[in-house]
C-alpha cells in the first residue's frame, strides 16, 4: 500500500465541504523531515488561515475530527502553529512490507492510465567529440526512460541526432583538403574529428581576424565606462544604484578582456605553428567554402552526398561504443537528417495559414514575449534547427501518438524550446504534453565548463577509462586483506571497478537537482561514504552478502515466512523507507527529477547501515525475528539493486 497517497486520499475526504479544491492542500502532506514528528506531516492548517478564517490550530483541530484514519494510525498530533503530524500504526507498516516480499514489482504498481512517452535524449552532434553536456543529457534521458518503462508508461527513446548540421560541410571540407588516408583508414572517426577541429581552427583564424578590431574597441569603451561610472560613484559614496552600475561596468570591462584575450590566444596558437600558419594562409575564405559545401550537401550534391553516406555509419557506430557501456539502446535514431525531407512541407504551410511570415527574406514565426523570431528558413534558404524540431514533433505525434514528449537538453537551448512549444500550439498540437528537461553545466574545480587539461571539451570515452582508473584504486584498497579478497583474479577486479566507476560517473550527475550546475569531483564522486553509487553499491553488497555467508537459500526463505516482526526503532524505520519506493519514483515522474530516486536510495543505505549495526540478524535467537530481519536484508537489497538498475547503474554481489 502507498500510505502516503492513501493518507492524502483521506485528507482529501476530510476537506471537502470545507474547501471548494482540496487538492493543493492536500499536496501539502508530505513525508515527515524528522522522525521525531511522526511519518508523516501535514501543513495545510496554516494556508487555510485566509480561506477558513480561524486560527490555524483550530483549523487543525477541526480537519483531524473529520479525519477517519483509525484504521491505519495512531490519532494524529497538532503541533507548534498547527502542523498535523501522522504516525502509521506499526502493524500497518509490517503488514505493507510483508506484502513486498512476494511482489516482483516491490509494491510499485503500474500506473492505471499509460501514457505515450517520446523521450528525446543524448543527441550529440555526430562526428564531433561527445562532450560532458551529452554525457549529462544521456544519464538523465536513460534513467527517465527506465523509471517511467518500470511504472508502465509506454516508452519511445529517440537519439536526435545532428547528423547534417553544418559539422558536416566542414568535415566535408577538411577530408577533401587535409585528409590523413592511412589516420582514415585506421580510425575513421578519429580522422574525422581531427579534420573538423582543424578546419574550425582554421576558420575561428580568419573570421577573428576580423573581429579583433570590434574587439579591441569594446575593452576601450567598457573602459571609459567603467572610469566614468566609478567617477560618479566615487561622489555619491551613499547611492547604491551608482555602486551597483560600477560594478556592473567593471564586470562587462571584464568580459570585454576575456572575450579578446580568449580571440588573441587562439590567433596565436595558429600563429606559433609554422605548419597550421601555411595552412591558415592557403585557405583564407575556408569557413565560407565549408558552409557552400553544407548547402551543397543540402543540395543533394552527388559527391558530398556520397561522403555523407561514407562517413555516417562510421560516426554511429562509435557512438554505439559509448552507448554500450552504459548498457544503453534507443529504439530509434532518427537524426536531423531524417526530417530533411520533410521541411520545406513544413515551412509551405506555416506560411499557407499565416503561422509563419517573411521579414527581411527569413520566414519566421513572432512568438509573444521573444524579442528574436523563431526562424525556420533563413534568408539564403537554409532551412534550421527550429524547422527540424517541428517537423520531428509532427512525426512524433503522427507516426507514434506521443502523448508527452520530453526533450533532456541543456538549459541553455531553454529559448529554443519555448520557442518550439509555442509555434507548436499555434500549430494546434495541444493534446501533446512538451517538456524541456533542462539540466545545468559541469563545472571544474575551477568553477568553469569542465575541460580537460588541453583545454579541449572533454572527451567521453577518456572520461570513462579514468573513472575505471581511479575505482579499480579504490576497490583494491577495499579487498585489501578480506577474508574473499584473495579469491578475486584480476579480470574479477576489473569487473567491480567498471561498475563502481561507470555508475559513480552516472550518480554524481543525477544525484543533483538537475537544474544546478555542479563541480565535477572525482574524490566525492567515488567516495566510500557519504551520497555515491559507491555507498549504495557497498550497501547492496553487504545486504546481499548474508547469503551467500550462510548460503542461506534466498528462495525458499521467501516461500517460508512472510512475517515482518517490528520491535527496534531500526526495523520500524527501515520498513518504512522500503515500503516508500513507489512514491519515490511518481516524485521523480513529477518534475521528472532523477534525485528523489537517488535521495531515496541513499537513505535507504542509511537506514540499513543503522539497522544492521543495531539489531543482530544471523546471531538472533529467537528464529521467527531472526527470518523477519533476514527478509529486511534481502528486500533492501532487492530494492537497492532495483533502484540503482533504474538509474542505470549495475551492481556487484562480492566488491
Ligand atoms: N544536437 C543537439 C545539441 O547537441 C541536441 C538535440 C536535442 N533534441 C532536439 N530535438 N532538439 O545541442
Amino acid at each position: 500500500m502507498n500510505f502516503l497517497s492513501e493518507l492524502r486520499a483521506r485528507l482529501s475526504q476530510a476537506l471537502t465541504g470545507l474547501v471548494d479544491d482540496p487538492a493543493p492542500y492536500v499536496g501539502m502532506l508530505k513525508p515527515a523531515q524528522d522522525a521525531k514528528f511522526g511519518d508523516f506531516q501535514a501543513n495545510c492548517a496554516m494556508s487555510l488561515k485566509g480561506v477558513l478564517n480561524k486560527p490555524p490550530r483550530d483549523i487543525a483541530t477541526l480537519i483531524v475530527s473529520r479525519l477517519s484514519l483509525d484504521d491505519l494510525c495512531e490519532p494524529p498530533e497538532i503541533a507548534g502553529p498547527g502542523f498535523i503530524n501522522f504516525r502509521l500504526k506499526t502493524d500497518q507498516i509490517a503488514t505493507a512490507t510483508q506484502q513486498l516480499i512476494r511482489d516482483d514489482r516491490l509494491g510499485v504498481a503500474p500506473v492505471t492510465e499509460p501514457r505515450t512517452y517520446v523521450v528525446d535524449f543524448s543527441g550529440p552532434n555526430v562526428a564531433k567529440p561527445m562532450h560532458v553536456g551529452h554525457l549529462r543529457s544521456t544519464v538523465i534521458g536513460h534513467a527517465l526512460d527506465k523509471i517511467l518503462r518500470f511504472l508502465g508508461h509506454t516508452v519511445i527513446s529517440d537519439n536526435h541526432v545532428g547528423d547534417w548540421g553544418t559539422q558536416f560541410g566542414m568535415i566535408i571540407y577538411g577530408y577533401k583538403h587535409f585528409r590523413d588516408d592511412a589516420a582514415y583508414q585506421a580510425d575513421p572517426v578519429r580522422e574525422l574529428a581531427r579534420l573538423y577541429r582543424l578546419v574550425n581552427q582554421l576558420g575561428d583564424y580568419h573570421t577573428l581576424g576580423t573581429e579583433l578590431p570590434a574587439l579591441e574597441a569594446s575593452v576601450t569603451t567598457a573602459t571609459r565606462t567603467l572610469e566614468l561610472a566609478q567617477a560618479t560613484a566615487t561622489k555619491k559614496p551613499e547611492d547604491k544604484d551608482l555602486a551597483r552600475a560600477a560594478r556592473k561596468a567593471q564586470n562587462d570591462l571584464k568580459s570585454a578582456q576575456d572575450e579578446l584575450a580568449s580571440a588573441q590566444k587562439k590567433r596565436q596558437a595558429v600563429e606559433n605553428d609554422p605548419a597550421l600558419k601555411s595552412l591558415a594562409d592557403a585557405h583564407p575564405q575556408i569557413a565560407e567554402l565549408a558552409r557552400a559545401e553544407t548547402a551543397k550537401l543540402h543540395a543533394g550534391d552527388a559527391e558530398n552526398q556520397t561522403l555523407w553516406d561514407q562517413f555516417i555509419p562510421q560516426c554511429l557506430a562509435e557512438l554505439q561504443k559509448m552507448y554500450a557501456r552504459f548498457d544503453l539502446k534507443f529504439d530509434h535514431t532518427l537524426g536531423e537528417s531524417h526530417f530533411n525531407p520533410l521541411l520545406a512541407g513544413v515551412v509551405e504551410d506555416l506560411l499557407q495559414r499565416g503561422i509563419a511570415t517573411e521579414s527581411d527574406g527569413a520566414i519566421c514565426v513572432f512568438v509573444d514575449g521573444f524579442a528574436a523570431p523563431f526562424i525556420i528558413r533563413k534568408a539564403n534558404g537554409a532551412y534550421t534547427y527550429a524547422t527540424t524540431d517541428l517537423a520531428t514533433v509532427q512525426y512524433r505525434v503522427k507516426e507514434w501518438q506521443a502523448d508527452v514528449i520530453l526533450y533532456v537538453v541543456d538549459a541553455r537551448q531553454s529559448e529554443h524550446f519555448q520557442q518550439l512549444f509555442a509555434t507548436c500550439r499555434k500549430i494546434g498540437f495541444d493534446t501533446v504534453d512538451m517538456r524541456h528537461v533542462s539540466f545545468g553545466t559541469v563545472l571544474g574545480e575551477d568553477n568553469r565548463a569542465f575541460k580537460t587539461r588541453s583545454g579541449d571539451t572533454i572527451g567521453l570515452e577518456s572520461l570513462l577509462d579514468e573513472a575505471i582508473d581511479h575505482a579499480r584504486i579504490i576497490v583494491r584498497k577495499n579487498i585489501d586483506g578480506k577474508v574473499h579478497g584473495a579469491d578475486l583474479s584480476a579480470s574479477e577486479i576489473d569487473e567491480i571497478a567498471k561498475v563502481v566507476g561507470i555508475g559513480g560517473i552516472i550518480y554524481a550527475d543525477l544525484h543533483h537537482n538537475r537544474d544546478s550546475d555542479y563541480v565535477f569531483s572525482w574524490e566525492k564522486m567515488l567516495a566510500k561514504t557519504g551520497d555515491t553509487a559507491t555507498y549504495i553499491q557497498y550497501a547492496y553488497a553487504r545486504a546481499q552478502g548474508i547469503f551467500n555467508k550462510q548460503s542461506i537459500d534466498i528462495n525458499s526463505l521467501r516461500c517460508q515466512s512472510q512475517n515482518i516482526h517490528i520491535s527496534r526503532l531500526e526495523e520500524r524505520t527501515l520498513a518504512l523507507q522500503l515500503i516508500g519506493f513507489q512514491s519515490a519514483l511518481l516524485d521523480v515522474v513529477t518534475d521528472y527529477r532523477p534525485h528523489y530516486l537517488t535521495q531515496y536510495l541513499f537513505k535507504l543505505a542509511n537506514d540499513f547501515a543503522t539497522f544492521y549495526e543495531e539489531c543482530p540478524v544471523l546471531k538472533e535467537a529467537d528464529a521467527g525475528i531472526r527470518q523477519s530481519r533476514l527478509l529486511l536484508c534481502d528486500l533492501t537489497a532487492r530494492i537497492l539493486k532495483k533502484g540503482l538498475e533504474l538509474l542505470g547503474i549495475e551492481v556487484r554481489e562480492i566488491m
